[in-house]
């Protein structure tokens, strides 16, 4: 829960575009199988009755919540929940398995495109308690276009999603006419969730560092582009993820996003560079979790400073790994709020020696 040395507002001023005196945190996958009380819950519902039980939904999206100091919730759903309202049968084992790969042109065309109010109500109940319920503001969150069409063609996850990527190649306007029902969709998706109370919305587009620059000009950024261009007048920041993507950062940076999540490849001083306008959001190595507490904190300070020089969301890399001990986030939440930006630009801005601790990679 928030204290007297947090503030409730710094994720979304951070969010926005302001360089706050300290990093917000919140953590990727933060409601989850790491969390003992998430398990024991999981024990007796299924992932699918969680998220479509408002009640539950709210209840695991808190658990991190009461558990740790963090400064902002993310609604406990699964960016594939609008799938099934356009007519796509799938289930979790644990990822997204599809009944049937959408890949014809007949199954496209026949894919419903729903009104917000019909594409999902339990998590529009779920936005409105959580408003209520929960002390720091809440995220919403959708797939984006890309990574949704990946998912539903492939029939699943895949580590390189080459049926995906092959079929881009040979149903070129297929894979467009789907993309354009995806972007519709997310879309009034997005809108809904701020109705019905989202402070800020994140745009998962995991699989798009698959792409080379030129595929993702063509089926990625257009229509990411739409998504995110459509919410500008919602009043509520906009975040985009793309993972192992530093090779379509140009392409990243005309995106009408406030805030870019950032994987733990490259260092953040770096990716402002890249990424001059952005709120930068990341970016530490969720195995760094799993190392020794020392390490751990050398590991968030050297992040802590690397995203000095504009503002910054303190997360991870990607989601959290479910084999963490929660002592260790409570850990790297303490080290996080512990460090004061102001203080450490000024100290940065005071020549020292090259080997003076924690410098080596500045
Ligand atoms: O971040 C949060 O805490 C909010 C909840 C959330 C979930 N999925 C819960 C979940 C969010 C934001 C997602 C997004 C999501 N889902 C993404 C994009 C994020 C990313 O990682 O790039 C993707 C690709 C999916 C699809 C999906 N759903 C996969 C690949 C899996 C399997 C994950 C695994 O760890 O094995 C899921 C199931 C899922 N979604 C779980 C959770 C907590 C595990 C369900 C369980 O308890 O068994």
């Amino acid at each position: 829960m928030p204290d007297a040395t947090t503030d409730g507002a710094l994720f979304l001023r951070a969010a926005r575009g302001e360089d706050t005196p300290r990093a917000p945190i919140w953590i990727m996958r933060q409601a989850g199988r790491y969390l003992p009380e998430y398990r024991a819950l999981k024990e007796r519902h299924s992932f699918w009755e969680m998220v479509r039980t408002p009640e539950l939904a709210v209840e695991v999206t808190l658990q991190p919540v009461q558990r740790f100091d963090l400064d902002a919730a993310i609604l406990f759903s699964d960016i594939m929940t609008p799938l099934p309202p356009m007519g796509v049968d799938l289930d979790f084992d644990p990822g997204p398995v599809f009944a049937e790969p959408v890949r014809t042109r007949a199954q496209i065309d026949a894919l419903a495109v729903p009104d917000g109010g019909e594409l999902a109500p339990f998590v529009a109940d779920a936005l409105r308690l959580l408003r209520a319920a929960s002390p720091v503001p809440v995220i919403g969150f959708g797939g984006a276009p890309l990574t949704l069409a990946a998912y539903a063609v492939q029939g699943g996850g895949s580590k390189d999603f080459a049926a995906f990527r092959g079929f881009l190649r040979a149903e070129r306007g297929a894979a467009h006419a789907l993309l354009e029902k995806l972007a519709e969709v997310t879309l009034r998706y997005l809108r809904m969730q701020v109705d019905a109370g989202a402070q800020a919305l994140q745009l998962f587009d995991s699989w798009a560092g698959l792409l080379d620059e030129r595929s993702y000009r063509e089926f990625g950024q257009p229509y990411a582009q739409r998504v995110l261009e459509g919410l500008a007048d919602a009043g509520v920041p906009r975040i985009y993820l793309a993972v192992d993507a530093g090779h379509l950062y140009p392409a990243i940076d005309e995106l009408a996003a406030d805030v870019v999540s950032v994987d733990w490849r490259r260092p953040l001083s770096a990716v402002r560079r890249a990424l001059p306008g952005k709120t930068l959001q990341g970016n530490l190595d969720p195995a760094a979790l799993l190392g020794p507490a020392e390490a751990l904190t050398l590991e968030t300070e050297r992040v802590l400073h690397e995203g000095l020089g504009g503002p910054h969301v303190f997360n991870l890399g990607h989601g959290i790994l479910r084999q963490t001990d929660p002592d260790a986030v409570a850990r790297l939440i303490d080290v996080v709020h512990g460090f004061d930006r102001r203080a450490a630009a000024w100290g940065d801005a005071v020549p020292r020696r090259p080997s003076a601790a924690g410098r080596e990679h500045a």
